[in-house]
């Protein structure tokens, strides 16, 4: 319904405009592990969305990053990521994200991600398509990986477990154009959705990272689905996406590399 994509631009960018006033400032930062902070600008971000959301929708569930993450079999529910890239933010790096999604019975129905320093809206619908700043976008038409730009990231437990995520991004720094690892997976799955990248994968997301740039790439002409190729479940550990083009020559290529040749 159109009234949940509006609500969901109205906070995306109202959470924004702190981000972005806040970027100079002095922040306070946690730490929630070695490598994954918090800063008061996420909560305060957070705590305006999930507000707006229960004013609006009192019924339904909200999933957001910090305060609200626990699993929710609600028909309707809200995943919330008040700012995808806290560590580019806490270095002062403008390359962050506020995303924040609606699904009805597991499916992804309306979605926003904003970036507040370009100004960039990206929402979608499902069935009503993928937009950019209100303009309709598309994925790229690059039918083969070798000239596939893809992105990636790497999770908090990237320490302990480098070695699990390591081969990957080496296979394809050879094996396509180039790899990007930009920090903020949410704004990487909308620039996917807009023919920048090609593809993208990454371990150990959460559904607050990637529920709403599932829709936009989908709605966008893309696919996003496990490493193999099976349907996508956000609280699954793994997400694979493309243009759809090089999808299979992507899974044939995540295949090898789990198998180690
Ligand atoms: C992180 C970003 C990053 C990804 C990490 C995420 P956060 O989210 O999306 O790109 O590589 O795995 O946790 O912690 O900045 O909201
Ligand atoms: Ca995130
Ligand atoms: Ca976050």
């Amino acid at each position: 319904m159109p009234e949940h994509t509006e609500l969901a631009r109205q906070l995306a960018r109202e959470a924004g405009k702190i981000i972005r006033d806040s970027l100079p400032l002095k922040k306070e930062i946690s730490h929630k592990a070695a490598v994954d902070l918090v800063t008061d600008v996420d909560l305060k971000a957070e705590k305006i969305i999930v507000e707006g959301i229960a004013r609006a929708f009192p019924d339904h569930a909200i999933v957001a990053e910090e305060n609200h993450f626990d699993r929710s079999d609600h028909e309707w529910c809200w995943y919330v990521d008040p700012l995808d890239g806290t560590i580019n933010y806490v270095h002062g790096i403008p390359h962050c994200s506020v995303s924040i999604a609606l699904l009805h019975r597991g499916a992804p129905a309306a979605s926003a991600v904003y970036d507040p320093f370009r100004d960039e809206m990206y929402h979608a619908r499902a069935g009503a398509g993928a937009f950019l700043n209100d303009s309709p976008v598309a994925v790229s038409t690059t039918a083969a990986l070798e000239d596939a730009l893809l992105v990636t990231g790497f999770p908090y437990d990237r320490r302990e477990n480098l070695g699990l995520y390591l081969p990957y991004f080496e296979h394809f720094l050879v094996n396509a154009r180039d790899v990007r690892r930009f920090g903020s997976a949410a704004l990487d799955l909308c620039y996917l959705a807009c023919g920048r990248f090609d593809g993208f994968w990454e371990w150990k997301l959460q559904p607050w990272d990637t529920a709403a740039g599932w829709l936009i790439v989908t709605e966008a002409g893309g696919s996003v689905s496990d490493f193999n190729g099976d349907a996508y479940d956000p609280w699954s550990p793994r997400v694979l996406a493309s243009n759809g083009l090089i999808k299979q020559e992507f899974i044939d290529h995540m295949g090898r590399i789990a198998a180690g040749s």
